[in-house]
């Protein structure tokens, strides 16, 4: 506990249980500050991170991203926002024309969110926690509504945080995800290895989280029209 990172890296496993023991101050201020220590492009920083502690937005948050337990039953629910507006606010108060927020402004704000996300993520298990993260892009509007952010927030990405009630076995991963050099295996081999890690569930299971009727539809919709709404050009 209190160390990081290869055997805290190594013992991973999604926690969705948790003891209902609260959080110390102290530890949701070294979680926040994992965050803040992590590199953003230019670090700009354009991510602003809620610490949702209040029972009842816990369990509005939850139904917004569908009836998920952990995330009422977390201490905290870390959420990571898209924050561009408070820097072309800053940068038109100096009178800067900016370009409107696009593609190249998403792809640099989400690497510089996740890895955030992950840095806080990676302290709170290194304290002893267990973490999940939560797919809030599923619906973000929702979920900006359910806990109070104001409406140029985009939520993107959420960490459940409690004290584990259960220790899962850390899960089998693919096995060609790296690669040195030129030794990448081919797109055969690699599509081999995804099936591999599925096995028999593996048609079941990319027909409901891959097709269009099926969850990733549902999600491409919800986040067009609350990055639309907040004046991103998508
Ligand atoms: C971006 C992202 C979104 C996720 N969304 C959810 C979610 O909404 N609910 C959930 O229970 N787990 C969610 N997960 C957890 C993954 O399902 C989990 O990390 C993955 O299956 C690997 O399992 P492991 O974390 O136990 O190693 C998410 C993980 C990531 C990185």
């Amino acid at each position: 506990m209190g160390s990081c990172c290869i055997d805290t890296i190594s013992r991973h496993a999604s926690v969705r249980k948790y003891t209902g023991e609260p959080m110390p101050q102290e530890h949701i201020k070294i979680i926040l500050e994992a965050a803040r220590r992590a590199p953003t492009a230019w670090n700009l920083m354009p991510v602003h991170v809620t610490a949702v502690v209040d029972p009842l937005k816990k369990a509005r948050a939850a139904e917004a991203v569908g009836g998920q337990d952990h995330v009422r039953e977390s201490a905290v629910f870390l959420v990571f926002s898209l924050d561009y507006d408070k820097i072309l606010r800053a940068a038109s108060r100096l009178g800067v024309q900016v370009a409107s927020k696009g593609l190249a402004h998403l792809v640099e704000g989400i690497i510089g969110l996740g890895i955030m996300a992950g840095w806080a993520g990676l302290a709170a298990e290194s304290l002893g926690y267990g973490v999940t993260y939560i797919a809030v892009y599923s619906n973000p509007c929702g979920v900006r509504d359910a806990i109070g952010l104001p409406r140029e927030l985009i939520p993107l990405v959420g960490i459940t945080i409690g004290r584990p009630a259960e220790l899962p076995a850390p899960r089998a991963r693919q096995e060609k995800v790296y690669s040195v050099d030129d030794k990448t295996p081919s797109l055969d081999e690699r599509a081999e290895a995804v099936l591999k890690l599925y096995g028999e569930r593996a048609e079941r299971f990319f027909r409901r989280v891959l097709s269009v009727e099926g969850y990733v539809g549902g999600v491409e919709k919800k986040v067009r029209e609350c990055l639309r709404e907040a004046g991103y050009n998508v």
